[in-house]
């Protein structure tokens, strides 16, 4: 079998035109134009391009973008200071603050000060909380990708599926496994200490590699047909395209895993791009319910 492949990239710009059009209905409408705040601290590169395609898309679906850029020896007092600032401007709808921070900084400190309506990302413990509970909340934006490319492939229903997430991080694993819960699938969450972890990998329909180990899950451990989500980034050397030269990979071994799955996210090209999308997506839906508004 060769696996269908899953075009994160299309899927994202569907979501994102989406949300140009939601955004001209609330300035038509209601007079309200969603603002994003993004924080950086410090001058980690792949926080810096993260937040710089942030900007720009949000820029591009109509949106304000204020970016907040901070040297990797601000304090937490600073931080905590311009996240207050920003829980009262009424022109930001949604607050970012990329991580990681800097040793000095508490991330659950700054992350659980941000207003839960504003919190864009879904990290803070109330949104985890909502997320838990079946209430309504922010959900991470990543994971929010991964399942609604789950749920276009298998037309909206999840039911019975087993789920097998490999990875139990706060930003993609644990919210991960409790969206598919909620989808009622059979979830089973994954990590270093897992005794058999291809024995688990094998009884999946639905897979979520989210572990940042470089085409960690082999094509053998797969099922028969399962789908594959590739939530890994990882830069590995090509020295095949030239001296210094690296390529990204996922945590799945493609060229293996597509021969055996019936669906699989590319990488670059799948997970990645969904994930900014639902941000914007996630901010106008917080714009909306500080309004009080419903879009149909
Ligand atoms: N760093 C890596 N992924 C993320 C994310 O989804 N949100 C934030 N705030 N920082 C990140």
């Amino acid at each position: 079998m060769s696996a269908h492949i899953i075009d994160g990239k299309a899927f994202a710009e569907k979501v994102r035109h989406q949300v140009a059009a939601d955004v001209t209905l609330l300035k038509n409408n209601h007079n309200i134009i969603p603002g994003l705040a993004v924080v950086l601290v410090g001058e980690d590169p792949a926080s810096q391009v993260y937040v710089r395609n942030k900007h720009k898309q949000t820029l591009e679906a109509g949106m304000k973008s204020f970016v907040h850029t901070f040297s990797a020896e601000t304090d937490q007092t600073t931080l905590l200071a311009l996240v207050d600032q920003l829980n009262n401007d009424p022109a930001v709808h949604g607050i970012l603050v990329q991580l990681p921070l800097p040793n000095q900084i508490d991330e659950n400190a700054v992350i659980n000060a941000i207003a839960p309506e504003k919190d864009v990302d879904g990290f803070h413990v109330i949104n985890s909380g909502l997320l838990a509970t079946g209430g309504e909340g922010m959900v991470p934006c990543t994971p929010l990708g991964c399942l609604l490319m789950l749920k276009d492939h298998f037309n909206g229903n999840l039911s019975g599926k087993n789920a097998v997430v490999i990875g139990r991080s706060n930003i993609v694993g644990k919210p991960m496994a409790q969206l598919l819960l909620n989808e009622s699938c059979t979830v089973t969450i994954t990590h270093s200490r897992t005794a058999d972890l291809p024995a688990e990998v094998r009884r999946a329909d639905i897979v979520v590699a989210a572990v940042g180990r470089p085409e960690m899950v082999q094509g053998d451990w797969l099922k028969e047909g399962a789908v594959v989500i590739d939530v890994g980034i990882n830069r590995i050397p090509a020295p095949e395209r030239g001296e210094g030269k690296f390529r990204l990979v996922g945590d799945v071994n493609f060229d293996e895993a597509s021969k055996t799955a019936s669906a699989i996210t590319p990488v670059p090209g799948g997970v990645g791009p969904m994930t900014i999308a639902c941000l914007l997506r996630n901010t106008v839906t917080a714009a909306c319910r500080q309004a009080g508004i419903t879009l149909s």
